[in-house]
């Protein structure tokens, strides 16, 4: 078989990828190692910026987040038993963001690929990558135990982190950069009200929580856990007192409770790979860099890849220009290091740290009170968290 562009990788970035080449005429192969079920089963992230929402109303996949998706305009932060309320959309003159899962996302796109007559192999297994050093890359794969082989002009690495792309990359001319952090984030989603009409991010003694939201009717809800707490000891009574705990008591007060959906511990990274083109293949999303959940980067950072990628296949196909394809590294990592940069600075800000010891929460507490109480600091942060410019 041939391709002009192989996509290894179902998630947002593969799909957002896969369906604007597809509007543009550029022909692509899906990739995807396990079912369409398994992907849709992945409980993820559920804020998207701005311009991930313009590339979704671009690939034509936007409906139903227009429909459902809840706009946000601000959030709170509370401290020191106060809350304090980020005004968004008046700390960056008019921005927003909306409020619509990933598994929506998810969803919508494959959808519109099925509708638009886009090719997706799932459960390709054994994918590997050849000759993306040359002009004539090609990627084998199994599927139903026969092997098979794509011929392409360009692989696109949207496999995540722990993916075959950037395992693929030649080991001396990838260097990563990483910092594990000390905690994890314990996370639920239940069918009942949010407690908040916004996002209440909590930074507390006894550690950091957040309340989240899919709907009007279903929470998601987080507090951090230290690295080795194990999911099956925390029972949803267990969980519910604990993020009451974490919360200024008129939130704690309104919280409806009941049976979680969904349980997990995820862990905190930041970890960013260079560069993220090799020859004719590119790393995209979670494959080339993670950053901690707080400030709900990581999904904007995908689209943003998939913005500077497909702008530069879309030069390469229509006017054979290497121009963006040469910058495509470059581009997307300047950003990606802005976001990992608030990623880090708000995972530090909202979390108690074990060994930090008291000069650590000492500036810690200046910090909040300072990102609150300035209006350049809450600009500062009103305008990461709204996501920066592509
Ligand atoms: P992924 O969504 O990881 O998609 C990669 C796809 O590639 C997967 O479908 C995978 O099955 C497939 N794949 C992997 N290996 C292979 C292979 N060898 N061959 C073929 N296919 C393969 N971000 C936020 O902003 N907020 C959050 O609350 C949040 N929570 C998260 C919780 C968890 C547990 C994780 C892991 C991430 C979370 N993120 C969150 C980050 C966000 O979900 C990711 O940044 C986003 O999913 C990146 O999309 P992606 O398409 O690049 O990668
Ligand atoms: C969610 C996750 C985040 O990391 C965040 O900062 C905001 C919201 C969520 O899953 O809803």
């Amino acid at each position: 078989m041939r391709t002009q562009v192989v996509i290894i990788g179902s998630g947002p970035s593969g799909l957002l990828l896969g369906q604007l080449l597809s509007n543009a005429g550029i022909d692509n192969v899906v990739l995807e190692r396990v079912t369409k079920e398994y992907v849709l089963s992945r409980i993820r992230a559920g804020v998207l910026e701005e311009g991930a929402c313009a590339m979704l109303e671009e690939a034509g996949a936007a409906e139903r987040m227009r429909l459902e998706g809840l706009p946000h305009d601000g959030f709170d932060l509370t401290f020191d038993g106060q809350r304090h309320r980020i005004d968004l959309h008046g700390l960056t003159g008019g921005k927003r963001v909306m409020v619509y899962g990933q598994t929506e996302v998810t969803r919508d796109l494959m959808d519109q690929r099925e509708k638009t007559g886009g090719k997706t192999v799932y459960e390709a297994a054994d994918v590997e990558l050849h000759d993306f050093d040359g002009d004539k890359p090609y990627v084998t794969y199994r599927k139903d135990g026969v092997e098979q082989r794509i011929d392409c002009d360009f692989i696109a690495g949207c496999d995540g982190f722990h993916g075959a792309s950037r395992k693929a990359a030649p080991a001396s001319l990838l260097k990563v950069y990483e910092k594990v952090y000390p905690f994890g984030w314990l996370g639920i989603i239940a069918d009942v009200p949010p407690v908040n009409h916004e996002l209440i991010y909590s930074n507390h003694p006894r550690g950091f929580a957040l309340c989240s939201m899919r709907s009007h009717t279903r929470s998601r809800y987080y507090v951090q856990v230290p690295l080795d707490e194990k999911v099956e000891d925390w029972s949803d009574d267990r969980f519910w007192d604990e993020i009451r705990r974490r919360l200024t008591p008129d939130a704690a007060e309104a919280m409806t409770t009941g049976p979680s959906i969904e349980k997990s511990i995820a862990p905190l990274r930041s970890f960013v790979a260079e560069p993220l083109r090799f020859g004719r293949m590119f790393l995209v999303g979670d494959a080339g860099h993670i950053v901690p959940p707080t400030g709900a980067k990581g999904l904007n950072l995908a689209a943003s890849d998939v913005r500077y990628l497909f702008d530069a296949l879309r030069e390469y196909y229509g006017e054979k220009s290497m121009a963006g394809i040469d910058g495509y590294s470059a581009r997307a990592l300047r950003r990606i290091w802005k976001a990992e940069r608030f990623s880090w600075w708000m995972t530090t800000l909202m979390h108690r740290f074990p060994d930090d010891g008291g000069f650590g929460q000492k500036i810690q507490e200046a910090e909040l009170d300072y990102t609150v109480n300035s209006r350049a600091a809450s600009v500062a942060l009103a305008e990461n968290y709204v996501g920066l410019p592509y």
